[in-house]
């Protein structure tokens, strides 16, 4: 069992893997926070109550005149509004009576074998006997809000997954002002906060800073979780590094705005509260209907970052990318977006297909350009529909055509969005996203459909089914290039516009569900102008994403180490571009981009007709190097050795195998220095086994790699970069 509840002291405790997470029922039913840590034994934790109190001016609640017990300094499960808690809440609901002021209850609750689903929403899944879910029902007496606060527990991995799911048991509306997914009280704000911000072509950058008495909130507004910031905030111990000290991520399986806000008080304890971002939202709930909250996914590490990395890879990729893709090697692609941008026709494909094939590389993707009359970002989006002038004989022929050649084919499509000078525009402005009487503000020349209209899904997804289905495509890569405005559906009644940025977020996923159901086969890769919805959300529906618009290796570097510390390695899409790279016009060698490519989910976008006879003998190398190495890099255990953010010379990173008979180091060089000192000590490996290193053939036990590490130092150029393979050898 992995839920306890203690019945006589009314104390829940959840173990999951190394970790304890316990919280109990108060004086008068409120649910009280009493610890989240390392893994514990005992249930007799209600000591652990803050007993502290700010005198007269911390309220107390009316069922005792209590001065010993406010909300104000209580540590709490599920903080509510307006009701004695000044720090910020979880949940505000807007009664009859026009307060916002709330109270909950415990009423009950229910332990059950498997792991609860939300309704509309991704989320972590599992078999039944993988997991366990706590279902604790708590109400508000006046507005008759019922709040059911899931848990969900899969006892192998430190993680925690957490949802509340509101019900309207009363006889009128209510207006949900904020609902987030969890909230956590810590007795200590003795942390760093760890985050993830960034902008197009530079996405999650690591940014690290100790928390002060203040209110600090992470989140999006964009409509999208966007590139200037990840949903996702961890608070690690001072001392915390990549292998040792203490780590709690948080993490929204959610693609909208979200807001993860961090308090620190007087009393020197913190508070985590994260969710949909409550600027812009409102839910009015009418009797009888359920509001769900996008999930959290809370892990607990004493391992570090490192370790608190390693159990999201795996949670994400075992538990929440679905699908036949989720699990297998990825097809090497070659994408033609940078190799022509919108200048292609059948001929130029079909070339860089021939050379593809005779590379060994596995999949031609057709990027954006080839429907309507879209032959720059100016128009056409909406019309689905092939250019028979740059693709003659449409896309059938095409596609047989790259198929007889050994490839698979794959598409671009951007959905969401809508050209004014598109056929779908003229027959159809009201299905703009626009607040009724403003105009609609345009970016990259588009506007965003209204995604939480049933017809305009419906369209997308008879358009979208008739290419798929017209053409044996296999992969389709979803963009959204830009973020919403004016995001007020015409279709919703006034007071209740502020619904439309969940609603568009709800119907995307309606829409990315029916699609991924029907074309089971496909592989989606999701894409926002590079890296601009790298979500657990999106990785439901599409198990890799596009990580950025920026294929300079050495940018790369930082972006994809960012990455990583949320997101598993078979989900980080990188290619190997043409140089002068065309984001920053920096040339680094074939090699190097080839080696901080293998850390993902590998493929090419460069015109390989142009390469030279050698570049191509080294994709060949790269796609024999990729075939050998994949599954290492994808189902291995993930190690960051050397941020880029931390030391401008040098960024290493390696995977393990999970039996650790094999690994992978990936050490680069961004900006040299002579006589370059460069030990580096590897990490994951099994102390007592002897790993023979490829490059040097010198053979070594794994505690001295681990502890004397391996000696780099040589001369570099910038952006030089080696690769180490090691295997095992028995003696
Ligand atoms: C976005 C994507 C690119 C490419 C272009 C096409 O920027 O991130 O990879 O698909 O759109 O317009």
């Amino acid at each position: 069992m992995s839920i306890l509840f203690d019945t006589e002291r009314k104390v829940f405790r959840l173990d999951a893997g190394s970790s304890s997470y316990a919280f109990c029922v108060g004086p008068w039913g409120q649910l009280l926070h009493l610890y989240y840590g390392a893994r514990i034994s005992d249930t007799d934790l209600g000591y652990l109550q803050s007993a502290l109190n700010t005198g007269s001016f911390s309220p107390n609640p009316p069922e005792g005149d209590d001065s010993a017990f406010s909300l104000d300094t209580a540590f709490q499960e599920y903080p509510v509004n307006g009701t004695g808690d000044y720090r910020v809440a979880a949940l505000a609901i807007r009664g009859e009576n026009g307060s916002s002021a709330t109270t909950l209850r415990y009423r009950s609750h229910t332990i059950r074998r498997g792991k609860y689903a939300l309704d509309g929403l991704p989320a972590v899944y599992a078999a039944e006997d993988e997991a366990e879910t706590l279902d604790v029902l708590m109400e508000d007496p006046l507005t008759g809000a019922e709040v059911h606060l899931l848990y969900g527990v899969l006892d192998r991995y430190s993680a925690i997954t957490r949802a509340a799911v509101i019900r309207n048991s009363g006889q009128s509306p209510f207006v949900i002002e904020k609902a987030a997914s969890a909230a956590v009280d810590f007795p200590t704000m003795d942390f760093d906060l760890v985050h993830l911000y960034g902008q197009w072509a530079g996405e999650r950058q690591i940014c690290r800073a100790p928390l002060t008495h203040d209110i600090r909130t992470v989140a999006s507004k964009r409509g999208a979780s966007s590139h200037a910031h990840n949903p996702f905030a961890a608070l690690v111990s001072r001392n915390a590094g990549e292998t040792s000290g203490e780590a709690y991520g948080a993490s929204l399986v959610y693609s909208g705005n979200f807001a993860i806000e961090t308090e620190c008080d007087s009393l020197e304890t913190a508070r985590l509260v994260m969710g949909i971002n409550p600027i812009d939202f409102a839910w009015t709930l009418n009797p009888g209907e359920l509001f769900t909250t996008p999930e959290a996914v809370l892990v607990y590490s004493d391992e570090g970052l490192g370790g608190m990395s390693r159990t999201y890879h795996k949670l994400y990729r075992s538990h929440l990318c679905r699908g036949e893709w989720k699990e297998k090697i990825r097809p090497i692609l070659v994408n033609n977006w940078e190799a022509t941008y919108f200048d292609f026709n059948e001929e130029k494909l079909l070339a860089i297909a021939k050379d593809a094939a005779d590379l060994g590389i596995e999949m031609l993707v057709m990027d954006d350009g080839w429907f309507g009359k879209r032959n720059d970002d100016r128009s056409s989006l909406g019309d689905w529909f092939v250019n028979e002038e740059k693709l003659k004989g449409g896309l059938k022929p095409l596609v047989e055509k790259v198929n007889a050649l050994g490839l698979k084919f794959g598409i671009w499509f951007e959905p969401e969005m809508i050209s004014p000078d598109s056929n779908l525009y003229r027959a159809h402005p009201e299905w703009t996203l626009c607040a009724p009487g403003r105009e609609p503000s345009i970016g990259r020349h588009q506007y965003v459909l209204d995604m939480s209209r049933k017809d305009v899904q419906d369209y997308l997804f008879d358009v979208i089914s008739g290419v798929l289905s017209g053409a044996n495509i296999a992969y389709v890569k979803w963009d959204f290039n830009r973020n919403l405005s004016e995001a007020a559906s015409a279709e919703l009644p006034p007071e209740r516009r502020k619904e439309t940025f969940h609603r568009y977020v709800l119907g995307l996923y309606s829409l990315l569900e029916r699609l991924t159901s029907a074309f089971p086969h496909v592989l989606f890769e999701g894409c926002s102008g590079g890296g601009g919805r790298f979500d657990p959300a999106m990785l439901y529906y599409s198990p890799q994403i596009w990580t950025s618009d920026d294929t300079d290796a050495i940018e790369r570097c930082r972006i994809q180490y960012g990455t990583s510390l949320v997101y598993p390695p078979s989900s980080i899409s990188a290619h190997v571009s043409a140089v002068p790279n065309h984001q920053t016009g920096r040339v680094t060698s074939f090699e190097t981009r080839g080696n901080v490519a293998m850390a993902g989910a590998f493929g090419y976008e460069l015109d390989l007709t142009k390469l030279t006879a050698e570049e191509k003998e080294l994709v060949k190398k790269q796609v024999a190097q990729y075939h050998a190495y994949a599954p290492l890099v994808q189902d291995g255990d993930f190690y960051r050795l050397i941020s880029p953010f931390e030391d401008e010379n040098r960024c290493a990173w390696m995977s393990v195998s999970a039996d650790k008979s094999e690994a992978l180091v990936t050490f680069v060089v961004p900006r040299t220095r002579v006589n370059f000192n460069s030990y580096l000590r590897l990490a994951g490996l099994d102390p007592r086994k002897k790993y023979l290193d490829e490059s040097t053939g010198r053979v070594l036990s794994g505690d001295t790699l681990m502890n004397a590490g391996l000696n780099l130092s040589r001369s570099y150029r910038d952006g030089e970069s080696v690769l180490i393979h090691l295997k095992e050898v028995k003696a």
